[in-house]
């Protein structure tokens, strides 16, 4: 990243602000309404989207010691991530060598090895077999092959990142294309998770849809979060990872001399990385975070949104009362506004009667989304570095 890229996009913001206009995609894009409700589609963004790319699915500070570990599902596929003895993050598929059981209950926690409760196998923090019960009688295996199964992890920008899949060579700093350098700005690194809540929402596409859009908050959000805020964004994409902001957004930073603006002041927004995280709020000026994880339900017609509620400094300084009342309305805003809207969508999408959803000129972010997830679909397992790194519209 160029050191002062985040200045320049708080420039443009200014200079766009002060012009009274926005940027603009070319054309209006066009999306099949079918996209979204056809069940082969959907399996195939499961196996193409979701579990060939890295997902950031934690945080740094969750595994701040040696052992710190959470196990879940994602995509139906179980998971461990944990930070293991040599200070690195590991994380494997949470099935055991000998016959499959889960080797650590879904939850976080903190552990020395991974005792399988079935028979007792046993596995180091690096995913090594260390010890087999009865071995002598057991008979003879190779146990330097049977330790759990690796899948690429690594850390960037305070988040945990995991490709589901084993095999997948997508290059992390490939596919994130400069961005995580932008989320460093936000010093994730330096916050802590203090509070984390489920939302039930519709087909994650339609979900997601919302995320990048500022044109619906002014309207649907206009009893809750909305009141001040502007329909009009900006976009910003490395490869097919979306920053929107408004230049409205911007308007303090219009009235002070550019050496005064603060980090904080110039990264507002939200970010999103693809395929399915945004990060909105304002930890860095005294409130949260809030990181939404939006994954593919047990059907194309669901999906769940988990909520993370991240803040600076001491958790045990947060008041409670404060975190509790944030809460209480994220929930409320995605469930009774976002996913109620999503639900009546989703259902209207099912009827066929319309060929085709629009994403505006002034929906460029959204528009962004949906070619990349085409071009995704797409594209080879072996193709996938060379999409990233060459971008869109280049063969
Ligand atoms: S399934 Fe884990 S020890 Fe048997
Ligand atoms: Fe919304």
């Amino acid at each position: 990243m160029k050191p002062d890229q985040l200045q320049q996009m708080a420039r443009h913001e200014v200079d766009n602000l002060s012009n009274n206009r926005i940027d603009l995609a070319p054309d209006v894009l066009k999306v099949p309404t079918a996209n979204y409700v056809d069940s082969q589609r959907w399996q195939q963004e499961i196996n193409q989207v979701f579990k060939r790319l890295p997902l950031a699915l934690g945080f740094s500070t969750e595994f701040a010691s040696t052992g710190a570990y959470r196990a879940t599902k994602i995509a139906d596929v179980p998971i461990i991530m944990v930070r293991s003895d040599d200070g690195v993050m590991h994380a494997f598929v949470n099935m055991c060598s000998h016959r499959g059981n889960y080797v650590v209950a879904e939850g976080s926690g903190s552990a020395k090895s991974f005792r399988c409760n079935y028979h007792a196998w046993n596995y180091s923090l690096r995913g090594d077999l260390i010890n087999i019960l009865d071995e002598p009688n057991f008979g003879e295996v190779d146990k330097s092959c049977l330790g759990l199964t690796e899948l690429p992890c690594s850390e960037r920008a305070g988040l945990v990142w995991v490709t589901l899949d084993p095999d997948s060579d997508v290059d992390i700093d490939t596919f994130l294309n400069g961005y995580d350098a932008m989320l460093q700005h936000l010093g994730l690194a330096e916050t802590q998770v203090v509070g984390r809540q489920e939302v039930a929402g519709p087909n994650w596409k339609v979900a997601y849809d919302g995320y990048r859009d500022f044109y619906h908050l002014p309207i649907l959000h206009k009893d809750t979060i909305g009141t001040d805020l502007s329909h009009q964004p900006d976009y910003f994409a490395w490869g097919p990872h979306v920053r929107v902001v408004s230049p409205k957004n911007f308007s303090e930073l219009a009235t002070i001399a550019e050496e005064e603006w603060t980090e904080a002041q110039m990264a507002q927004g939200v970010w999103t990385i693809f395929p399915n995280i945004s990060i909105a709020g304002g930890a860095h000026r005294g409130g949260f975070y809030m990181v939404s994880q939006l994954y593919p339900g047990a059907t194309p017609g669901t999906s769940v949104t988990t909520q993370n509620f991240l803040s600076f400094g001491d958790p045990k300084d947060v008041d409670p009362t404060a975190l509790k009342e944030y809460m209480a309305l994220m929930q409320h805003v995605v469930a009774n506004e976002d996913y109620f809207t999503g639900f009546n969508v989703q259902n209207a999408l099912a009827t066929g009667a319309k060929e085709y959803s629009y994403f505006g000129r002034n929906e460029g972010g959204g528009q962004l989304f949906h070619q990349w997830l085409d071009a995704l679909l797409e594209t080879q397992s072996e193709q996938l570095n060379t999409l990233f790194s060459k971008g869109l519209n280049h063969g």
